[in-house]
């Protein structure tokens, strides 16, 4: 089988199992295997597949047509342009993530004193605590979490981009794995913020590959966002702000929680679909 025959023979297959844009999905399967970017696969359509690659392409095809993510076939994805371990113990990072994270290395080149001081909330894979740490050399990250298999992820990928000596992992429930006193210059987060009953009406490559601990937010979504605004105050330095994502649709809601805790709502950011995405708070 050439190149070419097993992308076509791969997308039909995942055509029939629903799975969104299947040609690309095979392409990036296949360049993935062959390890080649993809255009490269432009240039060897006529290549013939050896036994043990057409094997290989097939148990993934089959995985992807059970709606397995990409990005756990392939074990990894990009965040910020940083190559980031996946696995099921953690949210596949996303790419509307990234404005959080960009947002947040922006706010903190603008400190003066230095080392400022970040803490990444329900960091998960570690994604915004290792691309805020590699945007910003003198930030000290503080990335807590309370799955410990997430952790150890997040601890995997930082070691792989060789920045695990300026991020501390800590494990707890919410602001009980911060010590008492600790003070940071930006607290970023993006936590789980799916209504309960919604989660089963999810694509299955959500619903049953990313950990429902990631995604559940409780009845309307937002437990999250009143632990939050009742709680984090004491952990924010008096300078510093509070940059949280959110789902669409829960603008309003979220600005309510946190302007009736007192907090003062500086702005919330449209993603780039100009869907509201990001709250951006202070004392
Ligand atoms: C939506 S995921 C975000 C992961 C990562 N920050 C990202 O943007 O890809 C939310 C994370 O919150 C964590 N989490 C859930 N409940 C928590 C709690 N009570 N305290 C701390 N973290 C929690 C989950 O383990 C998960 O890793």
């Amino acid at each position: 089988m050439t190149v070419l025959e097993a992308i076509q023979k791969s997308a039909e297959f995942l055509g029939k199992k629903n799975v969104e844009a299947p040609r690309l999905q095979a392409e990036l399967l296949l360049a993935h295997l062959l390890k080649m970017p993809r255009m490269k696969l432009y240039l060897n359509f006529d290549r013939a597949l050896t036994v043990a690659e057409t094997d290989a392409l097939r148990e993934c095809i089959k995985r992807r047509g059970q709606r397995e993510p990409l990005q756990h076939i392939n074990g990894s994805t990009s965040f910020c342009g940083f190559e980031m371990t996946v696995n099921r113990h953690a949210l596949i990072p996303r790419p509307e993530t990234e404005q959080l994270a960009e947002l947040g290395w922006q706010f903190l080149a603008t400190i003066n004193h230095q080392p400022s001081i970040c803490l990444d909330f329900c960091t998960g894979s570690g994604c915004i605590a290792i691309a805020i740490a590699a945007k910003c050399p003198n930030a000290k990250i503080v990335a807590a979490d309370i799955s410990r298999e997430a952790l150890a992820l997040a601890q995997e990928n930082a070691a792989q981009n060789k920045l695990a000596e300026r991020i501390e992992f800590l494990q707890g429930d919410g602001f009980a794995a911060l010590a008492a006193g600790a003070q940071f210059d930006l607290i970023v987060s993006n936590p789980p913020y799916i209504p309960s009953a919604e989660i089963e009406t999810l694509e299955p490559e959500v619903r049953d590959f990313d950990p429902r601990l990631a995604l559940d937010g409780g009845a309307d979504g937002l437990n999250f966002y009143r632990l939050v605004a009742a709680q984090a105050k004491p952990f924010l330095k008096p300078d510093g702000k509070l940059m949280l994502e959110f789902g669409d649709g829960q603008a309003d809601a979220i600005k309510k929680i946190f302007e009736s805790e007192k907090w003062i709502v500086e702005a919330v950011r449209e993603d780039y679909s100009q869907r509201a995405r990001i709250l951006v708070a202070r004392l």
